[in-house]
């Protein structure tokens, strides 16, 4: 590092404890501009922005396969937008996430060019999309290469919400097989729709209407029956699958059942499926916790848990897609008062309350508490069911989720002794309530990089609106 351009920028950490997916060790790390330029031993850069992260870990930012930013549902809206949404992402030690395009438009590039729209302008950290798939037939089959040039190179299909967004088998099969052919990867919500407009239907007639209902009329078997069925559709097509928010230790059953038999079905939860349970919604405030598919036992949560430390589910995401507990009373969100109708829209209706809970923050700290800090995750496990997974199986790996030269400099400088009581006073969600409300933590990031830019510095944003980039994803990634 002799001689170099003015422009040319040198951050400079030293003596961190690097955590990756697979090591651990003690080192420098040089970032020059965007990029990882070098690891080493006493690296010493004159010019370099040096900042010592003696007895901290550093760990490759979060990317969380799975968030629903500013989606219009249930009459109302996910109260994150891509930049409120970015930005407690960061907070959290999040630097990519990927959201998911609904199908609104018949063409589906007319549905991403909206939601770049949308999101290019918003967006603080680094995301991809999904490409939801609830309408089939010839045109939509022809359309779905074309996502590919866009950087999409994932589906999303549903077993449920008939009438809505549920493909059928037939359907689900043909799209396995297109994006099989293409070097694309099918995502699937697995929840055995007819059943639940079944139970629904009588659990109104019958009178049932708070919150546990939702539960109560979205049976486990439901979730077990889907996945199964599901890998053996990806099977019968000889597609990869990716099972998306599992909450059930039958579906883990099952994508043990798969995988010992040599298919590339990988799975994915979220931490609410780890702690929460149907009880949690038979609680005045249930509907906090109403988000689909639902909150089940303890012993899913157990099994959830197993899954991870075993390597069966290979990752965590959130499934962030929030919304305010009383749309009615505005909260401050940077000095404006801010409401968004949310969970009272169903008060007297489990099926009128959006589905979906925040956590796009929570996710690291939460997990690293209650993983690592419990010993049920190694360190390096959390990476790679946090970072390193996720961008793999996403075909962002190593740009993302890795710490090594020539990867973008997103880097997490984590506090493994911070203490903290965490709840939405704490958090940067925009809603008004916290699922961990109260909970102790003990691990949090402290600096936060994107792309080498120091983002989140201790409380103090430091990130913009638009500094986020696309990311233009490339088909084949890989299935781990
Ligand atoms: O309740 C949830 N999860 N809402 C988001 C949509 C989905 O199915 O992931
Ligand atoms: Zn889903
Ligand atoms: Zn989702």
């Amino acid at each position: 590092m002799t001689s170099h351009s003015s422009q040319t920028s040198y951050t400079l950490i030293k003596n961190g404890t690097l955590i990756t997916a697979s090591d651990t060790f003690t080192a420098d790390i040089l970032i020059q501009d965007e990029k990882i330029a070098l690891i080493g031993q006493d690296l010493d850069i004159p010019d370099a922005k040096t900042i010592d992260a003696a007895g901290k870990l550093i760990m490759p930012g979060g990317v969380d396969p799975h968030v629903h930013l500013d989606l219009p549902m249930f009459g109302t809206v996910s109260s994150d937008d891509h930049y409120t949404g970015h930005k407690a992402a960061a907070f959290g030690g999040t630097t990519t996430v990927m959201d998911f395009v609904p199908q609104d438009a018949p063409d589906l590039l007319m549905n991403v060019t909206a939601w770049r729209e949308k999101a290019d302008p918003k967006a603080a950290i680094d995301f991809g999309f999904h490409m939801n798939i609830t309408q089939f037939n010839a045109e939509i089959a022809a359309q779905i290469p074309d996502l590919v040039s866009a950087g999409i190179t994932t589906l999303k299909v549903f077993t449920a919400y008939n009438g809505r967004l549920r493909l059928d088998d037939g359907e689900i099969f043909q799209v396995l097989r297109i994006a099989k052919e293409h070097g694309m990867l099918t995502m699937l919500h697995a929840e055995n729709g007819d059943v639940i407009e079944t139970l629904v239907a009588e659990a109104l007639a019958a009178g049932h209407t708070s919150p546990e209902w939702h539960a109560r009329t979205r049976p486990a078997w439901g979730a077990v029956d889907a996945v199964l069925r599901g890998a053996a559709l990806a099977a019968q097509a000889g597609a990869p699958l990716y099972v998306v928010h599992m909450n059930t230790a039958g579906g883990v059953d099952m994508l043990q059942y798969a995988r010992e038999r040599g298919l590339p079905i990988m799975g994915e939860t979220t931490p609410p499926y780890l702690f929460f349970t149907v009880d949690d919604l038979c609680r005045p405030d249930g509907a906090k916790w109403i988000c689909s598919p639902p909150m089940r036992s303890q012993a899913d949560n157990a099994r959830l848990w197993e899954a991870l430390g075993e390597g069966l589910i290979q990752t965590v995401g959130t499934d962030h897609c929030p919304f305010f507990y009383d749309g009615a009373t505005p909260i401050l969100y940077e000095g404006e008062e801010i409401a968004i109708p949310g969970k009272e829209l169903g008060a007297g209706d489990f099926t009128k309350i959006p589905n979906g809970l925040p956590g796009v923050e929570d996710r690291l700290p939460v997990l690293w508490t209650e993983g690592v800090g419990t010993g049920r995750l190694t360190p390096n496990q959390f990476v790679a069911l946090t970072s390193t997974n996720p961008a793999k199986i996403f075909g962002l790996y190593p740009r993302k989720g890795a710490l090594v030269p020539g990867a973008d400099a997103d880097i997490v400088i984590w506090d493994a002794d911070r203490e903290l009581t965490y709840g939405a006073a704490h958090a940067h969600h925009r809603t008004d309530y916290n699922l961990y409300e109260g909970w102790k933590l003990k691990g949090y990031p402290e600096k936060v990089f994107l792309r080498g830019n120091l983002i989140v510095d201790g409380d103090v944003w430091l990130g913009k609106a638009g500094m986020g980039q696309f990311l233009k994803r490339e088909p084949g990634a890989e299935t781990i």
